[in-house]
């Protein structure tokens, strides 16, 4: 087929790749002018394994090109981005502009995918009506389905071949010919559902995860409150057949979790009530660790140095949307009597990249490990302790060894448990 993809980022790209690799001839198109002359002479501007190469083929091949125009094709697929907007609903106004922009180029018979993760509705509402307008009845006289992602990043070029999907059509024969479009590459299971289902399921996803992370971090505020550990409550519980607590931290971050949950509630608010406490739950959690370090440097006269260990939304990636630590530091900041150094080689956060860690522990008055990344499991707490001024460690992850850390002559307290000793 001939397959034009709109949106050729961490999704759009890797999708055009596979399928240009797998018997279709692709057109990619973008808005970013950056990433189209990368593609056209093989190369790609993000990080991804094995992406490069296979683009490389693929446009050395002839079977992959881009433009800032689509054109003609038999299928279209939309990966653009659905961002969240400050009153936390979805800004549809990406898909809007992508669907105006392959109007004049719809032919009867054709097939309309979207991948980007949107609201329920998005598909046959949104999109439905969209093309109603421009004479072309959905169902009839074009394909029309939902078909998202639930790939990581890292792996994407596998778990794109390897994962299950679901496909959501507008109709049973929408979603016939698009899952029979997909399995040019995917070796999972297809499962074929009505839109609006398969929209609530990818949603449900990361919806799923968010709340199991809100009990969790109240289990680790209760336990603190309680005089309790609430890692060793998580470990034996997790011992019964049935259950899967998640582990509690400074907050979620990502550009999933930390967001899809909004595009339900904001159709339902009333209902979602479950939903909307998790995503506040974890929301307040930098709060909280704001809350433990005033409670541990309260002994300090004057300015307080913080050292923070960490500032990405998860471990050893460079990505910080939606990250909860940048808005722990804004917190820090606002109270004018901390003075925050940040080590994140992954990212240039104020410095942070280049900022040596003992170095950067010099009179400080706490370290507070904030992401767990590597390479801060094995670091020299004796080095830290006597570059420090108050030598004490708050670890929101349980990543450090407490015995090793106290060894050192470092005083360690961690997030989610209110006793220092067993
Ligand atoms: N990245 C992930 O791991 C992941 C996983 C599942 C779902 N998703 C969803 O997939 C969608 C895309 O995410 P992404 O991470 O690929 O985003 P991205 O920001 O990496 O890429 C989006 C691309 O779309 C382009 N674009 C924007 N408007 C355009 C337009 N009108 N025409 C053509 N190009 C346009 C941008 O220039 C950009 O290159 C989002 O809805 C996201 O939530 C992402």
């Amino acid at each position: 087929m001939n397959i034009c993809i709109i949106g050729l980022g961490y999704i759009g790209l890797p999708t055009a790749a596979m399928f240009s690799t797998h018997g279709h001839k692709v057109l990619g198109v973008d808005i970013n002018k950056k990433v189209i002359d990368a593609l056209n002479q093989g190369k790609v501007i993000i990080e991804e394994p094995y992406l490069e190469e296979m683009v490389n083929d693929a446009v050395k091949g002839g079977t992959l090109k881009a433009s800032e125009k689509p054109d003609e094709a038999d299928a279209f697929i939309i990966c653009v981005p659905t961002p969240i907007r400050a009153d936390k609903t979805a800004d549809l106004s990406y898909v809007e502009n992508a669907a105006r922009m392959i109007i004049p180029y719809l032919k009867k018979g054709n097939i309309v995918i979207l991948e980007s993760t949107s609201p329920p509705g998005t598909t046959r509402d949104f999109l439905g009506s969209i093309f109603s307008h421009a004479g072309f009845i959905p169902g009839e006289d074009i394909y029309l389905a939902y078909c998202p992602e639930r790939v990581l990043p890292g792996r994407i070029l596998i778990e794109l071949k390897e994962n299950s999907r679901v496909v959501g059509g507008i109709n049973e024969e929408s979603a016939r010919v698009v899952k029979e479009l997909y399995k040019s590459f995917v070796e999972g299971e297809i499962y074929t559902s009505e839109a609006t289902t398969a929209e609530m399921c990818k949603l449900m996803e990361n919806t799923y995860r968010d709340v199991n992370i809100a009990l969790a971090n109240e289990l680790a505020m209760l336990c603190e409150k309680m005089r309790v550990n609430a890692w060793d409550v998580i470990k034996f519980a997790n011992k019964h057949p049935r259950v899967n607590l998640h582990m509690p931290g400074p907050g979620v971050g990502g550009h999933c979790i930390a967001v899809d949950p909004w595009f339900i509630v904001e159709k339902q608010p009333e209902i979602a009530k479950i939903i909307t406490l998790a995503r506040d739950t974890n929301d307040g959690m930098p709060q909280h660790v704001l809350g433990r370090i005033e409670a541990l440097t309260s002994h300090i006269e004057g300015k307080k140095k913080i050292l923070i260990l960490g500032v990405t939304y998860k471990p050893d990636v460079d990505d910080m949307r939606e990250s909860p630590i940048i808005e722990l530091i804004g917190q820090l900041k606002k109270e004018g009597v901390y003075n925050t150094v940040i080590v994140d080689k992954h990212v240039d956060y104020e410095g942070s990249k280049d900022n040596d860690l003992y170095e950067a522990a010099k009179n400080a008055h706490l370290i507070v490990l904030a992401v767990n990344h590597s390479e801060y499991k094995n670091i020299d707490f004796a080095r830290l302790k006597e570059a420090m001024n108050s030598p004490k460690v708050l670890d929101t992850r349980n990543f450090w060894d407490r015995d090793i850390v106290e060894q050192a002559g470092l005083e360690y307290h961690l997030l989610g448990c209110g006793r220092n000793q067993f």
